[in-house]
């Protein structure tokens, strides 16, 4: 019997306060997990809801199971630590500012804010590649800047354009199961927000303002992995970079102002649209150029999920993640040939741009904030409307003139759309995160269907799958969640969710409260539990969790922690003094702030779960 077979046992409840004691007495090699004792059981749920004997070792919780979809359910937590239930490990890859080699002995340095990942296999589920997007900077960490509007100096700039961007990492599991960066590698490579270049491809190659390339990459948020076997990454907040730096504009990085060399102005946006594009790289490739592709439009891009069926042209799903923009699909003008890998670099090169049209309407709208039942429908039909090449280069807002706001807001817009993934029945699954305007503060998961399941169809069904919101549960480990993020499916079926409630928001006396720091969840897609959040693990103070990634053979299960502690310095009053660590609201990975322990710069960090025990493993 595993030990999610077994019921629920609610004395354990009194065991959590073992977190401290459990967590890392081994703090300089690298344990950062913590394992949190029960508080309800997948299993033993789903059987009390079937009417089976809690105590069968032959009953199971859903249809479909894989090594992380049994486990005991974890109560949220405000601790300052990164929590996983009973049985599983989690311990820290790497951090913002370690170092690691390329093949030249040269020393790389991982970026701020990993957002996402994924892993390209060398070795099956044993040595591979991670292509991590490094989404943002903290002026504050990175150099002690406030947003007061004073003024950065050009070292300031260049300091946060290192640290953004993307790391292709050499990693190796070892025999004690611990993931290791390889170093030196070939393979090892960054890229920054100022450099290499990337090359345009497509309809607007050229274009004024425009070019034919572009000086590396911002805004990096999620992405995806295309069938040919290279890494997608999306430039969502582009317009940070080009806006001024001002009081308390947390988001404005002035590096157009700053920057102090000629191309810095090439961040401005409205002059040039050199970024805000889907960007693809070949980790597999360390002489590879980086491509941005402008068939695919220039918006918010948040994520790409790709869907191709034999026969069939070749479609890629995108979210506009800004409050009241849309849901995009792309349809190639190639289809996938196997081993052409020359030809089907091109597919994402030339094909037709749709934007989906919702009906009866795209928001799902609350008479208050915090309110969990929506005042319009949860599901209806669509259909989607080709973009015209002329409106890729600012796609949204150009959409939103031609359309009219009344018209666009009715039936284009959406509640932040940050992940799309396409399950295995080619349904779409779509993370509508949150959206102040409509009184949406918990978000849900929406999903769609092609008609006759048909990728190229033109007209679609859609439904909310799952709702965000406290769901008033006895049990700790099924409260629900809010603001979903990103989206990843197990083998198995089961959908992982991870939150994103906004750091400012949180552990606050809102309507967030319930839950406490953003988490991942589990959301079986079939069986008895069908549709109810699990949770499965706790992010620490003021983070997100980001990017969440199974290994081929689902032995490991990648999650980046991204801005533990932004609040330390985002606004001119925030409490952060730079140097002084005690002022710092999370010390994560190295410290608990929560515990009093070891007062640490918090680092975003990219963190391996994995069956296992926390205690056991030593280096080798
Ligand atoms: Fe970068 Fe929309 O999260
Ligand atoms: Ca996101
Ligand atoms: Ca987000």
């Amino acid at each position: 019997m595993d030990s999610a077979s077994r019921p629920a046992d609610r004395s354990d409840a009194a065991d959590r306060s073992l977190r401290g004691k459990l967590s890392t007495p081994t703090r300089r090699d690298f344990i950062r997990g913590i394992a949190v004792a029960g508080a309800s059981t997948a299993a033993a749920v789903g059987m009390q809801r079937s009417g089976l004997d809690l105590f069968s070792e032959t009953a199971v919780a859903r249809g479909r199971r894989n090594g992380f979809s049994d486990f005991t359910a974890i109560a949220p937590s405000s601790n300052d630590a990164f929590e996983v239930p009973q049985g599983f490990r989690a311990d820290v890859l790497i951090s913002w500012g370690d170092v690691f080699r390329d093949g030249m002995r040269r020393p790389l340095r991982y970026g701020f804010n990993n957002d996402f990942l994924a892993f390209f296999p060398l070795k099956g589920s044993r040595e591979g590649l991670l292509f991590v997007n490094h989404e943002y900077p903290d002026p504050f960490f990175l150099h002690g800047y406030k947003p007061t509007g004073a003024d950065k100096t050009p070292a300031q700039v260049q300091e946060e354009q290192d640290s953004v961007g993307n790391s292709i990492l050499h990693i190796r599991r070892r025999r004690n199961g611990r993931w290791k960066v390889v170093s030196p590698s070939p393979y090892n490579r960054r890229i920054y927000g100022d450099r290499p270049d990337l090359k345009f491809t497509g309809p607007l190659v050229g274009a004024p303002g425009i070019g034919t390339s572009a000086h590396g990459s911002v805004g990096n948020c999620s992405g995806g992995v295309t069938p040919w076997g290279t890494a997608i990454s999306c430039e969502e907040n582009f317009d940070g970079y080009g806006t001024n730096v001002a009081v308390n504009l947390d988001f404005g990085y002035g590096w157009h102002q700053f920057g102090g060399q000629p191309e810095d102005a090439e961040y401005e946006f409205k002059a040039f649209q050199k970024y805000g594009w889907v960007c693809e790289h070949d980790p597999y490739d360390p002489g590879g150029v980086g491509r941005k592709h402008t068939a695919l439009g220039r918006f918010r891009h948040e994520n790409a999920a790709f869907r191709h069926e034999p026969g069939k042209r070749f479609v890629l799903y995108m979210g506009d993640d800004r409050a009241n923009d849309g849901v995009y699909k792309f349809i190639s003008d190639r289809s996938l040939r196997k081993g052409k890998h020359a030809d089907n670099r091109a597919i994402l090169e030339s094909g037709q741009l749709y934007i989906a049209r919702w009906e009866p309407e795209g928001r799902r709208r609350f008479r208050t904030a915090g309110d969990t039942t929506p005042i319009n429908a949860t599901e209806g039909t669509g259909s989607w409307v080709p973009v015209p090449d002329e409106m890729l280069d600012d796609t949204s807002t150009k959409l939103r003139a031609a359309f009219g706001s009344a018209e666009f807001d009715l039936h284009f817009a959406t509640n932040r759309p940050e992940d799309v993934e396409v399950a295995d029945d080619g349904s779409i699954f779509v993370a509508l995160t949150n959206n102040s305007s409509v009184r949406d503060s918990h978000g849900s998961v929406r999903r769609l269907r092609e008609r006759n399941n048909d990728p190229e169809a033109l007209e679609f069904s859609w439904r909310d799958y799952a709702a965000g919101g406290p769901t008033g549960a006895t049990d700790p480990g099924e409260q629900g969640f809010s603001s979903p993020d990103n989206l990843v499916f197990d083998r198995a079926g089961n959908l992982w969710v991870v939150t994103d409630i906004s750091s400012s928001r949180l552990n606050q006396a809102n309507e967030y409260a319930y839950h406490k720091n953003n988490a991942m969840f589990m959301v079986p897609t079939s069986g008895p539990n069908r549709g109810i959040a699990f949770r499965f693990a706790n992010g620490p103070v003021e983070c997100e969790l980001t990017g969440p990634y199974f290994t081929p053979g689902e032995e490991t299960f990648f999650v980046n922690v991204q801005h533990p502690g932004e609040m330390t310095g985002l606004t001119s009053t925030s409490p952060g003094i730079f140097g002084q660590e005690t002022t710092y609201t999370s010390w994560w990975p190295e410290g608990n702030r929560v515990e009093g322990d070891f007062p640490s710069t918090p680092k975003p960090s990219t963190v391996a779960i994995s069956r296992g025990n926390p205690d056991e493993g030593e280096d080798d």
